[in-house]
């Protein structure tokens, strides 16, 4: 966490970032409902198709089929199909299954409704709409591989420029971990009075 702050205020001019968002990909089980689902729900555009037996980047023997579904900004969200993989193992907390999630903007509040309105039409269970704190406003839900999808509206048009207070957060989260190690009591009741004490909780899933 220090190496990240420290990079975070290392000067722009040797500092590389990239560009965008290129890709996402996951493992599909079943890529016709893939398909079916980022297309003809999502809107997305059938953006391009990989073929291979083995892996280009490590070798590996995998036989897998690679799609690509593009978003309006050419960005786009990837899946691999490799044939006889058995299933994911499930999580060890349920709460893997809601902060691993891909969020998806939309044009406006109103649009956020509409996806609400439209998925559910479409027998997609949603969760929301959900205000955070004025930061932004999202609703839920899983595409067919139960990878969890959120639409979202920056509310706050400067959602992703609050460094300064996100600092101060990395530095406050850093610092609560060791007070709570420390206090020797259980870690996550120990967090939650710390987060309390604060009075501001910032939005995360
Ligand atoms: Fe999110």
């Amino acid at each position: 966490m220090d190496m990240a702050v420290e990079k975070a205020s290392a000067p722009t001019s040797v500092r590389l970032t990239p560009l965008m968002l290129n890709h996402a990909a996951w493992v599909t089980h079943d890529v016709e409902a893939t398909a079916d689902f980022y297309m003809n729900i999502m809107g997305m555009e059938l953006a391009s198709t990989v073929i291979g037996d083995s892996v280009p980047s490590t070798g590996d023997a995998f036989p897998y089929f690679h799609i690509f579904f593009r978003m309006q900004d050419g960005s786009t969200i990837a899946f691999f199909e490799a044939p006889g993989l058995p299933e994911r193992p499930e999580p060890s907390h349920p709460a893997y299954l809601i902060f691993d999630h891909v969020a998806l903007q939309a044009g406006s509040p109103e649009e956020v409704d509409r996806w609400h309105e439209w998925l559910t039409n479409n027998g997609v269970e949603v969760v929301g709409p959900t205000d955070h704190d004025g930061l932004i406003y999202s609703i839920y839900f899983k595409d067919p591989n139960g990878l969890r999808l959120e639409i979202t509206y920056p509310t706050d048009p400067e959602w992703n420029r609050h460094t300064d207070r996100a600092r101060d957060d990395l530095l406050f989260w850093k610092e609560g971990k060791q007070k709570a190690q420390q206090s020797g009591r259980e870690m996550s009741e120990a967090m939650v009075d710390l987060i309390a004490s604060r009075g501001r909780a910032s939005p995360a899933a």
